[in-house]
């Protein structure tokens, strides 16, 4: 399918069946979890930067992180939409968030992500005339946690409740194919995408009340067990298998059998 019939017919599928997305972030995954069938989009999230690389959050991810993942990811072909993250400081500008977005369509990428509501509208009609599909993020942004102050759930009070609408409207007149809402309140989160013509992906935002959900594949998969979401759709323990499978191995090892003295001249 090429990307513009992937996107079509995830927005057909509003109101019809959920949409699932995954994140990726090497060949082998995304060959995996593409092979089931089961995922309608696959994102390279600056995630990365906490599940892959080891930093705390996804302040430190740089474009150079996110080419190198997304060239990866997109040598498997997924079936599923390709969506690639644009990490912080990588569209502060329109002008910088084309040519940023053209770097990682470039690399393999059929669409990007970006952070924000209002604040980036500009940015994501730029990159949309420029003819890259754009998935929105409203609610908790992780980019700037340390502004916003911190991993808290967002739409508790009326007032979050209506610049969340704000930032909707804002990126559905920016022209974008859907919307992550991350950390909202699960009545919040149901109203948004009643009120909503596009979808929206729900995190850790309410089950069953966005058109489709996103998970971390780390969190499905139990892959990073020194932090867990409470929001985590754990259905495997991976962890747990690798460790095993290092200690089984490592007490299977045997010595060579020692020299004969015939053995030693
Ligand atoms: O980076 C990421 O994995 C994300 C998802 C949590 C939506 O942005």
């Amino acid at each position: 399918m090429t990307t513009k019939e992937k996107i079509r017919a995830i927005a057909a599928c509003k109101g019809i069946r959920p949409v699932a997305q995954l994140t990726a972030y090497d060949y082998p995954t995304t060959r995996l979890l593409d092979e089931t069938g089961a995922v309608d989009m696959l994102l390279v999230g600056d995630s990365l930067g906490m599940m892959v690389l080891g930093y705390p959050d996804t302040t430190s991810v740089t474009l150079q992180h996110m080419l190198h993942h997304t060239e990866a990811v997109a040598r498997a072909h997924p079936q599923a939409l390709l969506v690639a993250d644009m990490p912080l400081h990588t569209y502060d500008t329109p002008q910088q968030a084309v040519r940023n977005a053209e770097a990682l369509i470039s690399v393999g990428a059929e669409a990007v992500k970006l952070e924000g509501g209002s604040a980036v509208q500009e940015q994501l009609r730029a990159i949309i005339s420029a003819g890259i599909p754009v998935q929105g993020h409203i609610g908790l942004l992780p980019q700037h946690i340390k502004e916003d102050g911190g991993y808290r759930m967002r739409g508790k009070t009326d007032e979050e409740a209506e610049t969340l609408l704000c930032d909707l409207r804002a990126v559905e007149a920016a022209g974008v194919f859907s919307v992550v809402i991350e950390c909202t309140r699960a009545e919040v989160a149901a109203r948004l995408t009643a009120s909503s013509s596009i979808i929206t992906i729900g995190i850790g935002s309410g089950h069953g009340t966005c058109d489709g959900e996103v998970q971390v594949f780390h969190d499905l998969v139990g892959g990073f067990p020194w932090f867990v979401p409470r929001f985590a759709a754990q259905h495997a323990h991976i962890s747990q298998d690798i460790k095993a499978a290092a200690q089984t191995w490592a007490k299977g090892l045997i010595l060579p059998p020692p020299p004969s003295n015939n053995d030693l001249h």
